[in-house]
């Protein structure tokens, strides 16, 4: 098979084929798993795109047993799939799950677990491939990983044993590279997923085939005809009830150094040569090095206060449940940023997030440079914008190309028109879950939508500085309503002429 035979992103939408597995959730009745996992596991299920031989083997603290789990598991699928579940299917699925209760760090939790996986291999009278998933507190990342090695289920076989890492890989650089030396003392980097759910999205991976399927862009994609990216990832909840989460972490640990990096490597790469799982991140990884961590005067960090949003009233920041009332974390991050290579030489990237603003929109917006000369008359030229290209990540999936066009009548006069591509209209199918894509995906052993150990480590290299900046208070805290467009300033660290698109 060729890379190309191997490689997902260029196969259209056929399935491809994942070998017979033992799946192992640990952490497996916290809210990722009801909300995330599960419901992911029985579309699949439901597509007739899991392994013909396929079990769930669930590790938590919490005392139930596998019958237990089993109701609970129905339960979530019910309430989060993205479709109304089938009973037949939903029972085969839940016919080979078993549940093991026990701590993280208790090597009988880890005797317990082989034995329940040679079970598995009996009844299959095979030996199966092997994926862990931890769903856990980053606490336990390097814990269960030494416990898996040091009870031997690290390797099985002529098998696959594989090991997928949810996010936060590390709070800093310094933390991430110990994670990594832990992690890759155990396992190689080949059986290591480390997850970034933006990079399961279908919208996102859009970028890598709307820029390279097309000879259109290439031309313009580059220093001498953008004038500045955008990327949005607005969000109009709040931080809901995960205050002991999100106080420690704050936006940019939260969304900036993974998800928003990750879009700014798919956007900002050079082509790779084919679409391997080390080709891309190779890509991806030149371009963080390029990047500059930004100085603290070209950042913004602001909290919401109380506000409406969507018509309801919403506490602010400091009023949350669990939040305290003189924290100082940030719910909204905006940076520019350079990056300081042959293609973007000058050209802003500015990057922002936050809660609570006035609605969720995830994009990446390229504004092309204006046109050198307008020859129309001066009313004529009044609605003479420059192109504007806004990949739409979610809500509403598309791309959107906006031209100026003449009004119709006498007079030459122009208005910005757009040219639209809309996935649900153009593709008449409902896109699958990002966890469905991963899941599959570190079965299938294509770390491609992955982050690899270079990678997170190159992310924090932009992110440490600023952590440390934003920890001495520079640039100060500003505060913005909830439901706003966020705060007044964020304008601030803009080029002049430069604004930020309507949220
Ligand atoms: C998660 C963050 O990684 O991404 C959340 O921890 C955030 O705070 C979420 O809400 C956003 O994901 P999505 O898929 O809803 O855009």
């Amino acid at each position: 098979m060729t890379a190309i035979d191997e490689n997902p992103l260029v196969k259209g939408l056929e399935r491809l084929p994942v070998g017979p597995t033992t799946m192992t959730i640990f952490g497996a009745t916290g809210d990722l798993a009801r909300r995330k996992l599960l419901p992911a596991l029985y579309n699949l299920a439901h597509e007739g795109a899991l392994p013909e031989v396929f079990n769930l083997i669930g590790v938590s603290r919490g005392d139930e047993d596998s019958e237990q789990f089993r109701a609970w598991a129905r339960e979530a699928i019910i309430e989060f799939s993205r479709r109304t579940p089938d009973p037949r299917v939903l029972d085969a699925l839940l016919g080979g799950v078993r549940y093991i209760a026990g701590t993280f760090d208790d090597p009988e939790t880890y005797r317990k677990l082989g034995e329940e996986l040679a079970a598995f291999d009996a009844i299959s009278d095979d030996p199966l491939n092997r994926l862990f998933y931890l769903s856990t507190a980053p606490q336990f990342f390097p814990v269960i990983i030494e416990a898996i090695g040091e009870a031997g289920l690290n390797t099985h076989d002529d098998c696959e044993v594989r090991v997928v890492i949810e996010k936060p890989f590390g709070t800093n650089g310094e933390e991430a590279r110990e994670l990594n030396r832990r992690v890759l003392s155990v396992f190689d980097e080949h059986q290591v997923f480390r997850i970034d759910h933006y990079l399961g999205k279908e919208t996102v991976q859009n970028v890598m085939a709307f820029r390279f399927a097309n000879g259109l862009f290439e031309p313009l994609w580059n220093r001498n005809y953008i004038d500045r990216v955008e990327i949005t990832a607005a969000e109009e909840v709040g931080i809901g009830t995960r205050a002991g989460y999100y106080d420690q972490a704050g936006a940019l640990r939260d969304l900036v150094q993974n998800h928003m990096l990750q879009l700014l490597c798919l956007l900002a790469m050079e082509p790779p040569v084919t679409f391997s799982a080390d080709e891309v991140r190779d890509e991806k990884v030149k371009v963080l090095r390029a990047v500059q961590p930004p100085p603290p005067e070209a950042t913004v960090r602001a909290q919401y206060t109380a506000g409406t949003v969507g018509g309801e009233e919403v506490k602010g920041y400091l009023e949350e449940d669990g939040v305290p009332p003189d924290s100082q974390t940030e719910t909204y991050a905006a940076l520019r940023l350079e990056i300081d290579n042959w293609r973007w030489n000058g050209v802003p990237f500015y990057l922002r997030t936050g809660k609570a603003l006035a609605r969720k929109v995830t994009e990446i917006a390229v504004i092309l440079k204006p046109v050198p000369h307008l020859a129309f008359q001066e009313e004529g030229s009044i609605g003479v914008r420059p192109n504007q290209l806004v990949l739409t990540m979610q809500p509403n999936e598309g791309v959107s190309l906006s031209l100026g066009a003449k009004i119709p009548g006498t007079r030459m006069r122009i208005r910005p028109v757009q040219m639209e591509f809309l996935y649900g209209t153009a593709f008449m199918s409902q896109s699958p879950e990002a966890y469905e894509r991963l899941i599959t995906d570190a079965m299938r052993g294509d770390a491609t939508l992955f982050t690899r150990n270079d990678e997170v480590e190159a992310q924090w290299r932009v992110i440490d500085p600023l952590l440390s900046a934003w920890a001495e208070g520079k640039p100060e805290l500003d505060t913005y309503p909830a439901g706003s467009q966020g705060p007044s300033t964020a304008s601030r660290i803009m080029e002049p002429g430069d604004e930020w698109r309507a949220i």
